[in-house]
């Protein structure tokens, strides 16, 4: 019975703590260090808050921004109820801001590239038909724009969001992938000092102290892709490459089909290779030991998987390049699906600083599925220890 009991509660309890979150809606302060990573919704900002047009008495917002990340959406902004916005972002680590206003759509880009990892102070300011962008204090960009159905009135409300949009993506001039893996501090908005609304999933999260490059997997979570949406075969000769540069330990990659499932480990002090089938499904893991700032080749042959040139898994009965191609999924950090005890002991922890599939970087912000947990552009410069300390500033 109590065996029983416990399985209930095991079963209900994310629901229970998913229902506490939805109903609590938290509300964060506009002037603290805020994490824009690891949302799950895409597009839904991480925050909000609005406030009527007459109270307003500083059409000015700073911030200062930090990030490694080349796109995303950073800061919106709007009036009657999203007719009139304003969209900041970066694309290739260079600001852009759109605006939609009465029947005109502008998109305009310019300025340094700012996912250089360092701290930027960040000014947005409306002067009259004009939107200034500032960095560091320095003008980089301003925005004019006229339209004869515009009217400038002082009334309702203005919204205020960041880390996503309110609304429809469809209204973009210039679309982009919103996902942004960065951190902001030390904000003033319009001079407003009432807290902002969190997105019912927000879950507080730190900001690394300093960062470098990579992809940071803490150990609770992976990024799945379908290898259908990755670069092709270019000759049988060469096979596909996934080429992984980092330090880490745990489960490197899965690769998963109908019926069949490879999963490559690295543990832990020195174990041999070994082969497992598992159950009915045709596959195999290998375990290595642990690599510090290390290369790990994965090449996939037409009837082979070869981790850095030495053949792990052969099989004549697969044919993995239409495999590859019909879409299998390619999960960096576990194997989809795995048990929570699975999850606990064999999740990659470390610091993935570059991946490559057939010479081309990959993007985890473009994955099909990537763990709230895992950083897509940044990876912290301190220790696992220290990152148990709490590390806001
Ligand atoms: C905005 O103004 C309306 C009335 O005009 C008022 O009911 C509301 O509380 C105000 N909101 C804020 C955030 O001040
Ligand atoms: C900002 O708000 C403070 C207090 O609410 C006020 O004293 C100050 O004048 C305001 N600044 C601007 C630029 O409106
Ligand atoms: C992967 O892509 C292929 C081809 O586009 C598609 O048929 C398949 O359903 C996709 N798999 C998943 C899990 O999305």
């Amino acid at each position: 019975m109590n065996y029983l009991k416990e399985v209930v509660i095991l079963l209900l309890g994310p629901y229970l703590i998913l229902l506490c979150r939805r109903v609590s809606g938290e509300q964060i302060s506009g002037k603290g260090v805020i994490n824009l990573a690891h949302r799950q919704s895409k597009w839904t900002p991480l925050m909000q808050t609005s406030a009527n047009l007459s109270d307003i008495t500083s059409i000015r917002s700073f911030f200062e921004f930090r990030t490694l990340d080349p796109e995303g959406a950073v800061f919106y902004g709007d009036t009657k109820e999203g007719q009139d916005w304003f969209v900041l972002s970066l694309r290739d680590g260079i600001p852009e801001m759109q605006i939609g206003k009465a029947d005109i759509l502008v998109s305009v880009k310019g300025g340094r590239k700012l996912n250089d990892g360092a701290w930027h102070l960040l000014e947005v300011r409306s002067e009259g038909k004009f939107v200034v962008l500032e960095v560091n204090n320095n003008v980089e960009l301003i925005v004019g724009l006229h339209s004869k159905l515009a009217e400038d009135e002082l009334k309702g409300k203005i919204r205020l969001a960041l880390g996503g949009m309110l609304v429809d993506k469809q209204k973009l001039f210039h679309p982009f992938e919103p996902e942004m893996d960065a951190c902001i501090r030390g904000g003033h908005w319009l001079n407003l000092s009432t807290p902002w609304d969190a997105d019912s999933t927000w879950e507080h999260r730190h900001c690394f102290f300093e960062i470098k490059k990579g992809s940071f997997f803490p150990g609770t979570g992976v990024a799945i892709f379908n290898t259908s949406d990755l670069p092709g075969l270019k000759t049988e000769e060469a096979g596909i490459t996934v080429e992984i540069f980092g330090s880490w330990t745990g489960t490197t990659l899965s690769l998963q089909s109908t019926g069949f499932e490879y999963v490559l480990r690295e543990l832990e002090g020195n174990k041999d290779v070994t082969e497992v089938q598992l159950g009915l499904k045709e596959g195999s893991e290998s375990v290595a030991p642990p690599h510090e700032p290390a290369t790990l080749t994965f090449t996939i042959l037409k009837h082979s998987l070869v981790v850095n040139s030495k053949p792990e898994l052969e099989t004549e009965s697969l044919d993995f390049f239409s495999m590859w191609k019909n879409g299998m999924l390619l999960t960096f950090g576990g194997v989809p699906g795995d048990s929570e005890e699975a999850k606990n002991t064999h999740y990659l922890r470390g610091c993935l600083e570059k991946i490559l599939v057939q010479g081309q970087v990959i993007d985890l912000d473009r994955a099909l599925y990537k763990h709230t947990a895992v950083s897509s552009h940044c990876c912290p410069t301190e220790t696992m220890n220290e990152l148990n300390r709490d590390t806001r500033h």
